[in-house]
């Protein structure tokens, strides 16, 4: 066992077989190792964790404490409060001129909560679904939770990392039942094709399957206004979340929008699963809205891109192959081959011996894992520039 790892593992007397294909999330081991050698005193820059370094704003920050001062905090309808639900159904109409009910919006525990409910409602045992590799650690683990299995498609620049039409129909099998994508996708930042991504939900609908898009990093595109998956189709899962763009990781607060006929099944997980989410976090979230709110959150997006344009030039200048620029979420998905082929390792001397948190690209899938690392640039300039520079002594060494 190296440092990066403190899993330990002990005899225990029941261990459920559903746990035999969950691996560890390897970056949280990075970010654990990262917090005990800054308790020792070491300076660390993390560039592993995958949030925003910015406060929640301060209109929701203040509606909070105003909800918790004025009412009880109770349970609420497990589909979300209905303000919350007509705001986001509001701000689909505002931010991207799609009409979606708030009838088929189901608030959730952040993303995760989501992708967990949608991955329980349409999964049974066997089943198989097609996602990139690379993609988001969890997801696989989400469907292998339900007893199915992630197909894992390597993708790679060509296709700006992302699944295409031609893909999913190459790898549609008879246990099939879904694809999974995000956009802007973590690790590599890159966008889905609107127009291929129609063709895979044509492709899909027709096989009788669902697709999930994750559109957690919606707002934090860099190169122009994005679309939503559901200006395609009313037919699909969409996966968001206030955490990334509302800055808002600790409140565990998302949503899904699906097709009108899931929502009663939706709701009746939710019930039994958890039964309601935060009271005061939706209650926080109304005020995600406002003017003020937006203003500070299209901040913090032009602050990302500044840091995104240091970052981008600066590793491929020491070396790191970035072939797709990166234009959405907050991570550059680099090809660190100029210095090893073993990025776990890689990543675990960077942070002993340079002081700097990555995330190996083991964590990401089985493709080419070995030769990448996923850096995570909300940082100020100066942080940033700290850590080219120890990472520029490191790599010349
Ligand atoms: C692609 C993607 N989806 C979902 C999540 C889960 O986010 P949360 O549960 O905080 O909303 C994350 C978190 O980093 C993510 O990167």
């Amino acid at each position: 066992m190296n440092n990066l790892s403190n899993a330990r593992h002990m005899d225990v007397a029941r261990l459920a077989k559903r746990l035999d294909n969950i691996e560890p999330f390897y970056v949280v081991q990075v970010i654990t190792r990262a917090i005990e050698l800054e308790a020792q005193g070491k300076s660390i820059i993390n560039l592993a964790v995958g949030e925003p370094d910015f406060p929640t704003p301060q209109p929701i920050v203040d509606a909070a404490v105003a909800a918790l001062k004025s009412d009880r905090m109770r349970y609420s309808p497990s589909l979300g409060s209905d303000a919350l639900r007509q705001a986001l159904s509001n701000w689909y109409q505002s931010r991207y001129a799609v009409d979606v009910p708030a009838e088929r919006i189901a608030v959730t525990s952040g993303a995760s909560g989501a992708l967990l409910l949608t991955m329980g409602m349409v999964i049974s045992e066997g089943d198989e679904v097609l996602m990139p590799d690379p993609s988001y650690p969890c997801n696989r683990h989400f469907v292998s939770s339900m007893g199915g299995s992630a197909r894992l498609i390597p993708v790679g620049a060509e296709t700006d990392y992302q699944l295409t039409s031609l893909l999913v129909e190459q790898n549609w099998t008879e246990r099939t039942v879904g694809v999974m994508v995000a956009s802007p996708s973590n690790p590599t930042g890159t966008l889905m094709d609107h127009d291929e991504l129609q063709k895979i939900v044509e492709f899909v609908r027709g096989r009788g399957g669902v697709v999930i898009v994750d559109e957690i990093y919606h707002g934090l595109t860099y190169d122009g206004q994005v679309r939503t998956a559901l200006d395609i189709s009313d037919d699909v899962f969409v996966i968001n979340s206030f955490s990334k763009y509302f800055a808002m990781t600790g409140w565990r607060l998302g949503w899904t929008v699906m097709p009108e006929g899931y929502v009663e099944h939706f709701e009746k997980l939710a019930q039994n699963l958890y039964i309601s989410n935060s009271d005061v976090a939706q209650r926080a979230a109304l005020s995600a809205f406002d003017l003020e709110t937006i203003e500070e959150a299209e901040k913090n997006r032009s602050r990302y891109k500044e840091q995104r344009d240091f970052l981008l030039p600066a590793l491929r200048d020491l070396g790191f192959k970035i072939p797709v620029e990166p234009s959405g979420a907050f991570y550059i998905y680099a090809d660190c081959t100029n210095f090893t082929n073993d990025s776990y390792s890689f990543s675990h001397d960077v942070l002993e011996k340079a002081g700097v948190a990555i995330a190996p690209g083991l964590d990401f899938g089985d493709h080419r894992a070995n030769e990448h690392v996923r850096f995570s640039y909300p940082k100020p300039i100066p942080v940033l520039q700290e850590g080219i520079r120890r990472l520029k002594e490191f790599t010349s060494k």
